[in-house]
């Protein structure tokens, strides 16, 4: 299996066998750093890291995963460059390639990724679009695996906001890897048509499948795995909060979704979650609308919070591993 020079910058563009390689390089990753061992087979290179939004997971994710293969990181914030104000993507695109071996980015549109790629001669990550969140994706999947014993054949419902970054990814990872996906969300909330006949295509070669629907018992029932994401996403309006506070709530995940999920069912959340008053923004949600928790409960989010925390550890090997596979080939 050789991934090297590769983007990545949607699951689209990954088979099976490629996906299941990355999620087997991480976990390979993860016992060498649990047993001390270096694999800092990447030493002195350099990566640029580009976050036009902000980031708690991902930016360390990228940063330890970069030094303890022995790489350098450049971190641009939100304002820290010129990118797309004063200098366009594909000429940053074209700068970056030269001093740097890979370009990670996290911001907008897909566009922009995909433009970016086009213009640079090395390596281009999606730390997150608008569409997309890959890199959470392979997380998820290894989740998955180490809490339920296996990924192919599970059932997945995702509960809030289908049709954006998680809900789409989500849909694209489950369906080339044979799982069977559920969105339950209200019809307007479900992924657009174009992207679910695509994944119905997938699915269908790997066994799996997908359902849209609004019944949250339907949804749910004997779900392996019960997922969910904030209700209103980085760079949408604040004046959002109302609309969808009040179509996302019957979506909630709360005891009595994870009572009609299946035995043993694990809960997942890419985070940062609102389910307390431990935020800003939830504090202002709850003056203003008067809920103290929103997309999770907290009772379920303290009660499964052993594999979120996982799936967060789990980004630095998932994100160690994609950056080594398209820099390198390893045995392993
Ligand atoms: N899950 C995730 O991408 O987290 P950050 O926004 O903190 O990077
Ligand atoms: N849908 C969320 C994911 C955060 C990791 C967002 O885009 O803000």
């Amino acid at each position: 299996m050789t991934l090297k020079g590769r983007d990545f910058l949607t699951l689209k563009d990954y088979s099976q066998e490629e996906i299941l390689y990355l999620i087997d390089l991480a976990a390979y990753f993860k016992k060498k750093k649990q047993k001390g061992e270096l694999t800092d087979e990447l030493r002195g290179r350099n990566v640029a890291l580009i976050f036009e939004k902000t980031s708690t997971r991902t930016r360390c994710s990228f940063e330890t995963a970069a030094h303890d293969l022995g790489m350098f990181t450049t971190y641009l914030d939100p304002s820290g460059s010129q990118i797309g104000k004063k200098e366009s993507i594909a000429d940053t695109a074209k700068v970056l390639s030269r001093i740097y071996d890979g370009i990670e980015y996290r911001g907008f549109g897909q566009e922009i990724v995909e433009c970016l790629a086009e213009n640079a001669d090395v390596p281009v990550w999606n730390g997150l679009t608008n569409e997309y969140h890959p890199t959470q994706i392979l997380a998820d999947m290894m989740t998955i695996r180490e809490h339920l014993g296996s990924i192919k054949g599970k059932t997945l419902a995702y509960m809030g906001d289908a049709r954006y970054n998680m809900g789409n990814s989500l849909m694209i990872g489950c369906s080339k890897l044979g799982l069977n996906f559920r969105a339950v969300a209200p019809e307007k909330y479900f992924p657009a048509e174009e992207l679910v006949s695509e994944c119905r295509k997938w699915a269908e070669e790997s066994g799996g499948s997908i359902l849209l629907t609004s019944d949250v018992t339907e949804g749910t029932k004997n779900a392996d795995v019960i997922c969910t994401d904030v209700w209103v996403s980085m760079g949408e309006p604040d004046e959002i909060w109302e609309e969808r506070i009040n179509d996302l709530t019957p979506y909630r995940v709360t005891m009595d979704v994870m009572k009609n999920a299946a035995k043993g069912a694990i809960f997942l959340h890419c985070l940062p979650s609102f389910h307390d008053l431990g935020t800003d923004i939830g504090r202002k949600i709850e003056k203003k609308y008067g809920i103290s928790e929103m997309e999770v409960t907290d009772e379920v989010f303290k009660k499964y919070e052993a594999s979120v925390f996982d799936e967060a550890e789990n980004r630095m090997h998932t994100i160690k591993a994609v950056m080594a596979a398209t820099l390198k080939d390893w045995e392993i």
